[in-house]
């Protein structure tokens, strides 16, 4: 399912969550900006996924001007309310974006992350990138399954680490 990569002003793509509501998923615009920053600062819990998202809000507007500053980032709405972010940002490896999703805790657990995870890839994929990589604890089991239904794979992963590595090569991995 692909998203329009190209500049101006894309439709959106609906995906249905478990319980039939309808998801839209859009590409970040800059009108998105005060709405997400009232997302990641009403977010729950905070700091738990890799310190993530910061608990301060102005920790919250640093973050969200770095990581906004390049790369691809997916907004999902649902009933017009911003309830997800899903973004892509370089790393200093060439064509290699760290990638990483954050959902309204009572929309998790019904499968709007695996459907964003897999529109992210693809819009990934014809934006040009070359591949994904990210970091997650191996015990943030919906994290892990989603990622894994969207073609990351672990890396490495020992039980000594408290982060894992799971990369998704964008040339090989045909559409999820
Ligand atoms: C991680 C996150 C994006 C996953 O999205 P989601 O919509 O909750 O996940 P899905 O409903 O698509 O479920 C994905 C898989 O995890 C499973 N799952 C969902 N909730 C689960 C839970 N609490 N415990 C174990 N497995 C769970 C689902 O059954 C599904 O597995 P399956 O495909 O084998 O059936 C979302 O939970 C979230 O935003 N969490 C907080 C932020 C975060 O941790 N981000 C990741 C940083 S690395």
């Amino acid at each position: 399912m692909n998203i329009h990569t190209d500049m101006g002003d894309p439709p959106g793509i609906t995906v249905p969550d478990k319980r039939g509501k309808t998801v839209e998923v859009c590409l970040f615009h800059p009108a998105d900006r005060g709405p997400l920053l009232r997302f990641y600062e009403d977010f729950q819990p905070k700091n738990d996924a890799q310190g993530l998202p910061p608990s301060h809000p102005i920790r919250i507007r640093q973050w969200i001007n770095s990581i906004l500053a390049g790369g691809l980032h997916l907004i999902a709405r649902r009933d017009g309310e911003l309830i997800g972010h899903a973004f892509v940002v370089p790393t200093d490896e060439p064509g290699i974006g760290e990638y990483a999703i954050f959902l309204r805790e009572d929309t998790r657990g019904f499968g709007v992350g695996t459907a964003l995870n897999r529109i992210a890839v693809d819009a990934a994929r014809d934006m040009g990138w070359q591949g994904l990589w990210l970091t997650v604890e191996p015990k943030n089991r919906s994290a892990v399954r989603s990622y894994e239904n969207a073609g990351f794979r672990f890396v490495r992963k020992t039980v000594f680490w408290r982060d894992a590595e799971m990369r998704l090569d964008l040339q090989q991995q045909t559409k999820t």
